[in-house]
């Protein structure tokens, strides 16, 4: 009687691995991961201050931290920007691996001129960005960024751009590696930076 069970026990198993093998073939936990990762960012046809286009493809082999924002935004941008900037000066020489990207969200006022004076008012190595407003709508959507123009009437402003504050890194190959939050800490985001630069 006791090789049945030993042969029934390895059927059992069998089966078992057999189901496990064929659930991990169903459920591609990796692929999704990678497809999920290629949904943000991708090539892009910007104009920077010189009134070059420039595209992703231009930033390869360099990492670049992309934010996006608006230049007449009172408090987070100005904030986001200077937080990278102190990042980028605690980073040592893995800085010069990265290049620190502004895509304006208000093309109508934010020429490519204003934004790339702007950028240097936080440090020589920002690149500021602007273009149409269906080029900045396409960047936009490419890094699943929200914004949207609200009017302030009684403001000076007119109006302001409502937006999400991301920032994206992006790998050598110009592929999305993670992002933080603009309400990340000064020192969160620059070990969150260094871990992240090989
Ligand atoms: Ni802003």
């Amino acid at each position: 009687m006791k090789l049945p069970v030993i042969t029934w026990t390895v059927c059992v198993l069998g089966l078992i691995g057999l189901f496990a093998w064929l659930g991990t073939g169903l459920v591609p936990v990796a692929p999704k991961t990678e497809q999920g990762k290629a949904l943000i960012g991708g090539d892009f046809a910007l104009i920077d201050a010189n009134g070059t286009t420039r595209t992703a493809r231009d930033f390869r082999g360099q990492y670049m931290l992309v934010y996006f924002g608006f230049t007449h935004c009172p408090d987070i941008c100005p904030t986001s920007l200077l937080l990278i900037e102190n990042a980028m000066n605690s980073l040592g020489p893995k800085a010069e691996k990265l290049t620190p990207i502004f895509i304006t969200l208000d093309p109508e006022r934010d020429t490519p001129e204003i934004v790339g004076t702007y950028v240097k008012n936080f440090g020589d190595r920002w690149v500021g960005l602007s273009g149409s407003a269906e080029q900045i709508r396409a960047v936009a959507d490419a890094y699943k960024v929200y914004y949207s123009k609200a009017e302030e009437k009684d403001s000076a402003l007119g109006y302001v751009i409502d937006h999400s504050g991301f920032m994206y890194l992006m790998g050598p190959d110009g592929a999305y590696i993670t992002h933080f939050p603009h309400s990340i800490a000064q020192q969160t985001l620059t070990e969150g930076l260094n871990a992240a630069i090989k």
